[in-house]
This record gives structure tokens, sequence and C-alpha cells, in this order.
């Protein structure tokens, strides 16, 4: 038997952790390559730690490095040194914040929509800030950056993260409104697309999830229980850019913001480090996310899968800069390097030999009373406790929804 030991770097939650461990525990061991292999599961704690300690686990899924910088260091630590396979390393995604993401994915041919990074409103808090400004800050005329992208656009951070500092601007006095507003924070002016349908991807390893989001919901509502809401062409687009992102950067648990329009496509957000995978506002697909992010841990430590630390951007802007190439053909080879990337054919076939039985075993779980008391348990510490009655028949009555949706598909297999 090999044995493997998981990982979890947690902020807050405690819905996905607990679902995580539960999955885990009822699977038991797998057959791999080489044999049976184990896995446990750990919660991580925060401590000292020499440069040169061996870390316990083989395989992390981060959620707090984001904010929390002694977790973060520790994970460089341990993916440089020992080897641990990380489900989104900080090498990567502390240097590329959204901004950085925006390029990348413009060099590449993506439908990007038009956007300026203006420099600071307020002088940075650093002593040599007056001089060097003074010196060689051009003046700017923010009015006319405005209208040459054209009304509305949008005003936001180039590092932001949930909707912090994010406003829509219709005219000139919001514009300065929004501005004189943003202080410190470094924004884009980016154009604003008129979307017909917002879809937004989760991707976790090889498989992407396209969900409808409605982003002027509350959030227990924001995404929408409905499928092919999106034409076969537009679907496999959205699929195609979130796991492109996704092996550019070697990012393995991320989500991929996409405005759809008429028969166009334009990714607005996609590198969100701790992408939302909370019971509550992902309800019905939260089985799904639950079950792959088992999957792709339990197939990256079971195949001895490496993570890499280095990006090989240039076999993708080879492609980008393919004379004669469509963007259509340029998407269909961008996704023959992701998935090459992914494994993803391999992942297919070991879910379906060495997992075979996961389905099943997490229908029976989402269906008895060990579910039902981890829905309560989280809505109690999420809401108010005048709410609680009504989102817990809110919930219940979703996952009722995924209950019956998969034993129609597992039936019908
Ligand atoms: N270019 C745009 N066109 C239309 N809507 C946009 C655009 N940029 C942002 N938004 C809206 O603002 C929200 C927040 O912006 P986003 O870029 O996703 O920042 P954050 O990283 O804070 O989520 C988006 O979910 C979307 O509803
Ligand atoms: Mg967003």
């Amino acid at each position: 038997m090999t044995r493997h030991t998981i990982g979890l770097l947690l902020g807050t939650e405690d819905d996905w952790p607990s679902a995580f461990e539960e999955i885990l525990r009822r699977l038991g061991p797998v057959d791999g390559p080489g044999g049976p292999h184990s896995f446990d599961c750990e919660r991580i704690t925060i401590e000292p730690f020499s440069l040169r300690d061996k870390p316990r686990y083989d395989l992390v899924i981060d959620r707090l490095a984001y904010w929390y910088y002694h977790p973060r260091e520790w994970l460089k630590k341990v993916a440089m040194m020992d080897g641990v396979y990380l489900l989104n390393s900080p090498f990567t995604f502390q240097s590329m914040e959204k901004h950085a993401a925006y390029c990348a994915m413009m060099r590449l041919g993506l439908k990007v929509p038009e956007t300026v990074l203006v420099p600071y409103k307020n002088p940075v808090d650093n002593s040599r800030y007056a001089y060097t400004a003074a010196r060689y800050n051009q003046s700017f005329d923010l009015d006319a950056i405005a209208q040459k992208i054209g009304y509305p656009l949008f005003m936001k951070p180039y590092d932001g993260g949930a909707w912090r500092g994010v406003s829509r601007i219709n005219n000139v006095a919001e514009l300065h409104a929004a501005y004189d507003a943003s202080g410190e924070m470094l924004m884009h002016l980016q154009k604003a697309i008129d979307f017909d349908v917002f879809a937004r991807s989760l991707s976790i390893g090889a498989e992407t999830m396209v969900m409808k989001f409605q982003p002027d919901q509350p959030m227990h509502q924001r995404y929408a229980v409905e499928h092919d809401f999106l034409g076969p062409d537009a679907g496999q687009e959205v699929v195609t850019i979130g796991r492109l992102v996704n092996a550019f950067f070697k990012w393995e648990f991320n989500s991929c913001e996409t405005l759809v329009k008429g028969g166009d496509v334009y990714p607005i957000d996609y590198a969100n480090a701790c992408p939302d995978v909370a019971l509550t506002s992902l309800h019905y697909y939260w089985p799904w996310a639950m079950k792959a992010l088992v999957k792709w841990s339990v197939f990256a430590l079971a195949t001895s899968r490496k993570a890499r630390l280095d990006l090989e951007t240039d076999r993708y802007l080879a492609v980008a800069d393919e004379p004669g190439l469509s963007y259509g053909e340029k998407l269909g080879e961008y996704r023959k390097l992701a998935d090459a990337y992914f494994e993803t054919e391999r992942y297919q076939d070991f879910c379906a030999t060495s997992l075979s039985r996961l389905d099943q075993l997490v229908l029976d779980w989402v269906t008895g009373p060990d579910f039902d008391r981890l829905l309560v348990r989280t809505v109690q510490s999420v809401y108010p406790e005048h709410e609680h009655d009504r989102f817990i028949a809110h919930l219940r009555g979703l996952l009722h929804l995924w209950v019956r949706d998969e034993s129609a598909r597992l039936s019908a297999a």
C-alpha cells in the first residue's frame, strides 16, 4: 500500500473541507499504478518551520496563502525544496494578478475588452514618491482615455477580487468620482461588455463546470441551475478559455468569468486563487466540485504527477504567432496544449477505472443524513438565525434536484 497525506490549508470555511474529508474516508484505498494507494487528510496548522524541515504532506490544497503570508512562504518552501504537489502554487498566483492575466490572454489573442491602466490617484506611501512623481509622472487626460474606451466602462483594481473597488461608470462625473475614491488603489479602466449571458466556469484540474452566473442576484442565487444555456460553440469556447488560462499559468483550481455577447466570448476575470466553492453559493453544483477536488487530488498522487514550477509559455506564444491561423484554430491548438498539460485523457481513464465507484458513493452520501447535517450546520454558520429555516429549505430543494438528476444520469449509464 502506498500511503499519501493530503494537507488542507484553510481559512474560515468548514463546508467543503468536511465534504472532502468525508468523501475521501468513504472512498478508502484506490487501485493505481504500482498497486493500491491510501489517502489521509489533515488540516494544516500554522507554526514555525525550519526551511530544512521535511513536510508530512504529499499534496496541499491551498485556500489561505492569497492573504496570509506565513503559510504562503511555507508553500513556496515545500514546493521548491520537497516537491509537494500544490493545487495552486503561490509562485504563479502571487506574481500573476488580474493585470498579468489580462496581458497573457491578450497576447494569445483572446477577446479581453479594451483595458487601460492609469497611475495612482493618491501619492504612494514612499519617501521617494514625491521626487519621482514630480520628475517622471506625465500628466494625463482621464476624460480623453475614458472617451476613447467609450462609456459605459468599468473601473476596477488591477489586482482585484470579490468586487472590491469595482464600479460601473456611465459618464464623466462618475469617472472622476470613482477615480478620486480610488486613493492608493491602482486602477484599470475597461470597456463594459453589454453581455447576453454571464458564464462563470470553475476548473479543478482537468474538469471544468460552466455555470450561468447572475451577478445582480444575492449570493445564494448567483448560480442559476440551467443546462445548455450557451450554444455548443460558445460552450466549448468557455471551457477552452478556462482550461487555457489554467494550463498557461499552471493553476489547478480557479474560476474564470466570461461575458458572452452574440457569438463572442469575452474573458474578464480569471485569476481567482481562492475560487468560491461554498455550499451556500454553488448548491446544485457543489457535489460536482467536491468530487472533482477528490478525483484530481487522488489522480495526482496515485499517478505521481509532478508539479511543474516553470511556465514554458513559448509553446502557447508560438501558436499565437503562427501566421494564417484563425481565432478558432488557435483555440483548438491551445485546447490541445491545455489538455496535454492536464493529462485529460489519462485522468478520465483513471476516473473510469480506479474511481468508478465514486459517483454512486457521493450520491448515497448526499442522499443520507450525514450530508443533511452538514447542510444544516453550514447554513447555521453562514446566515443569521431568523433566516435558517428559509435557507435550509432552499438548499435542500436544490440538492434534491441534483440527487434526482444524478440518479437519472447514473441509471442511464
Ligand atoms: N468589462 C466588463 N463588462 C461588463 N461587466 C463587467 C466588466 N468588468 C467587470 N464587470 C462586472 O463587475 C464584476 C466585478 O468585476 P471583476 O473583474 O470580476 O472583478 P473581481 O475580481 O472583483 O471579481 C463582474 O462580475 C461583472 O459583473
Ligand atoms: Mg469577478
